[in-house]
């Protein structure tokens, strides 16, 4: 028993799936631009994701979900530049890989690029509490990358009124569905709850 758990973890080692990810290529264009193709993957552990830089100036850096474009300390391809001659599925590609140890929710962005706000970010195995949409949601919301505004947005003074419309609009849209259903739920188990004691 013993042998054949380890043969079969030397096997997922060996025989992982791989997952290639193109950086500065749109996933809705198929052409060279902003983010990541594609923009959201499922591996399994014992996959490697390989980032694959299809032009321009680009990196994939680790984040949280919580920060979608500031760097946790963890993962960072460092920045791969491109020959602008180059098309965008041309053979031979810088690639930087990354092994995936467990399925726990992974997030990067592309720092390079900068347009994380903007869209250019990756979620990898992403849960139905921390969803590759809210992630990106998180990211719209994230401050842009220079010190100065990132700073007046900390202090919160800058907030211009289409700012906070967002904000509430994207905070509520998937919140008051689930709290609905849930109130059904409990109120529904209480009704059945209330059956079974009146039978007894
Ligand atoms: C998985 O483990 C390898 C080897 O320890 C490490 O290099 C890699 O960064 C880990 N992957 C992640 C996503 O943390």
């Amino acid at each position: 028993m013993k042998h054949i758990l380890v043969f079969a973890s030397l096997v997922s080692v060996v025989y992982g799936a791989v997952y290639t990810v193109g950086v500065g290529k749109d996933e809705t264009t198929g052409k060279k631009g902003k983010g990541f193709d594609p923009s959201s993957i499922h591996p399994a552990a014992g996959d490697t994701i390989v980032f694959e830089f299809r032009g321009g100036s680009h990196s994939a850096v680790q984040s949280s979900f919580a920060n979608p474009c500031t760097s946790n300390g963890g993962f960072n391809s460092g920045v791969q530049t491109v020959d602008d001659n180059l098309e965008v599925d041309a053979p031979g590609l810088p690639t930087v890989s990354l092994l995936v140890n467990d399925t726990q929710p992974l997030w990067f962005f592309d720092e390079a690029g900068g347009l994380c706000s903007e869209g250019a970010v990756l979620s990898v195995n992403p849960s139905a509490t921390e969803t590759d949409a809210q992630f990106k949601a998180n990211a719209a919301k994230a401050p842009a990358a220079s010190p100065s505004s990132a700073s007046a947005d900390a202090a919160g003074t800058s907030t211009t009124a289409s700012d906070s419309a967002g904000v509430s609009a994207t905070s509520e849209g998937p919140t008051t569905p689930t709290g609905a259903a849930l109130r059904l739920g409990v109120s529904g188990y209480a009704a059945l709850a209330g059956l079974a004691v009146g039978l007894l």
